[in-house]
């Protein structure tokens, strides 16, 4: 959106924390860095945003079925995946302040001690590459040895993987077909940053869709098409997103393609989910390593193979703080600037305010019993505190796409006024007509 400037990351920031979307996890020890709580409206526009991923990935479709892996698997699952080897990023040590740097951004990372200069120009003398592996490590049951040892999952990917086979033969599913899933995943990253952008905690919502060989590259087009439309759907402004074609130094270690579907930032274009052919590498190096036949028998041509992979690998705390950038505004008005959120109303946390005009004359006993009749069927706020101006400000910085007011005229004639978000038009309407309108708007 052509307001976004470069304090638009601290203005959001601030109006996380502010209203509840975001907090510093363990905000009163001084906090843990790169990790954050997701407050009272966050958790819900977090819920929001996977419903709809499940919804368009998994409810809608014949052909995708969904799955809750652990979080904790078989060691050996990260040594056939190749992250035990291969998971790794470049890092570097400075001798003079103890940091610990991205060999590859040390010229974009700031000195901790001279937050002016960068790491390449503050002096200090940095020690040579190292490689360091970015998975957790913690150890099953009471023996902290080495066989033990296991490892927070870095990507939800291996646990689609490793039961493809239980899939296959529960759920009657025939190749092509995908596999749905959404979960935390752990990499301890070097220099997390940006907010909630790069963390060490995040979650991903990852579909891995199983092919014949020789269909992959058209079923490669047909999801990034697919993928790029659903944050379309969300409410993305268009010029904001785009493809980035990975090049061969940028493609995984799996991977025979690859986009990325990025989104414009602050601070510049940052990848929101990883489109990749995987072709049949995890399928075969999880039949070498755990010694299973993995193939696919083709009932109707009486071929047997092992699947080819397209996977979409979306991030889903990226795309939150892709939905908040990418919604805020401030917008000035006649007498004042009103800082809103225009949200898509399906992912609103809130999706009407209700208000009564004044604290008397039976406008809060109607207005509660509203409120109490819609929270049946979504979330509502119920406000009686103050100006009803300023309660209406409070819910466009909520990203609250309607407020209900009710007034005296609603006392007689059964009708209340419905405050529309981003254009400020009022409407009057029959309240018993309240509950089939918030819904066909929000949904
Ligand atoms: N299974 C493939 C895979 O994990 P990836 O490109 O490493 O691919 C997919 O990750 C998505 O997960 C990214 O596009 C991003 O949205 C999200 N993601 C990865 N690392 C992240 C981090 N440290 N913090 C927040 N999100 C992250």
């Amino acid at each position: 959106m052509s307001n976004k400037t470069p304090d638009t990351m601290s203005k959001v920031v601030a109006l996380c924390k502010r209203r509840g979307y975001i907090f510093q996890s363990s905000e009163i020890y001084g906090g843990l860095d790169s990790c954050y709580d997701y407050g009272p409206l966050g958790v819900e526009l977090k819920k929001n945003i996977k419903e709809y991923w499940w919804k368009n990935m998994v409810q809608l479709r014949d052909d995708i079925v969904g799955l809750d892996a652990s979080i904790l698997m078989h060691p050996k699952i990260w040594e056939a995946s190749g992250h035990v080897v291969g998971f790794v990023d470049p890092m570097v040590d400075c001798k003079t302040c103890k940091g610990r740097f991205r060999a590859d951004q040390t010229d974009s990372t700031p000195c901790p001690q001279k937050p002016s200069k960068m790491v390449t120009e503050c002096g200090g003398e940095l020690t040579e590459i190292r490689q360091f592996n970015l998975m957790f490590k913690t150890h099953l049951g009471p023996l902290e040895d080495a066989a033990a040892s296991v490892y927070l999952r870095p990507e939800t990917a291996q646990g689609i993987y490793v039961n493809y086979q239980n899939v296959l033969q529960s759920s009657r599913v025939k190749i092509p077909f995908g596999i749905a899933q959404t979960g935390k995943a752990f990499r301890n990253e070097i220099t997390p940053r940006n907010f909630i952008f790069r963390t060490r905690e995040f979650e991903q919502m990852e579909m891995q869709f199983f092919v014949k060989p020789g269909t992959d590259t058209d079923w490669f087009e047909y999801w990034k098409q697919q993928r790029i439309a659903w944050y379309d759907g969300l409410g993305i402004n268009k010029e904001n997103l785009r493809f980035h074609q990975h090049g061969e130094s940028e493609l995984a270690h799996y991977a025979a393609a690859a986009f990325d579907v990025e989104y414009k930032f602050p601070f510049g274009w940052k990848e929101l989910e990883g489109i990749h052919n995987r072709t049949d590498f995890d399928l075969k190096r999880h039949q070498e390593h755990s010694g299973k036949d993995l193939q696919y028998f083709d009932d109707a041509t009486r071929e047997k193979f092992v699947p080819y992979i397209i996977e979409t690998s979306a991030g889903c705390d990226r795309t939150l703080l892709t939905c908040l950038v990418d919604a805020y505004a401030e917008e000035k008005l006649e007498k004042d600037t009103r800082t809103v959120l225009r949200l898509a109303p399906k992912i609103a946390p809130i999706k009407a305010g209700i208000f009564p005009l004044v604290k008397r004359d039976g406008m809060p006993e109607l207005a509660k019993k509203i409120s109490s009749d819609l929270k049946k069927h979504m979330m509502v706020f119920y406000d009686e505190g103050g100006a009803v101006g300023r309660r209406y400000r409070r819910q466009d910085e909520a990203g609250t796409p309607y407020c209900v007011t009710i007034d005296s005229q609603s006392l007689t004639d059964n009708t209340v006024t419905v405050r529309e978000r981003d254009t400020m038009i009022q409407e009057r309407i029959s309240a018993d007509a309240l509950l089939a309108y918030l819904q066909e708007k929000t949904s």
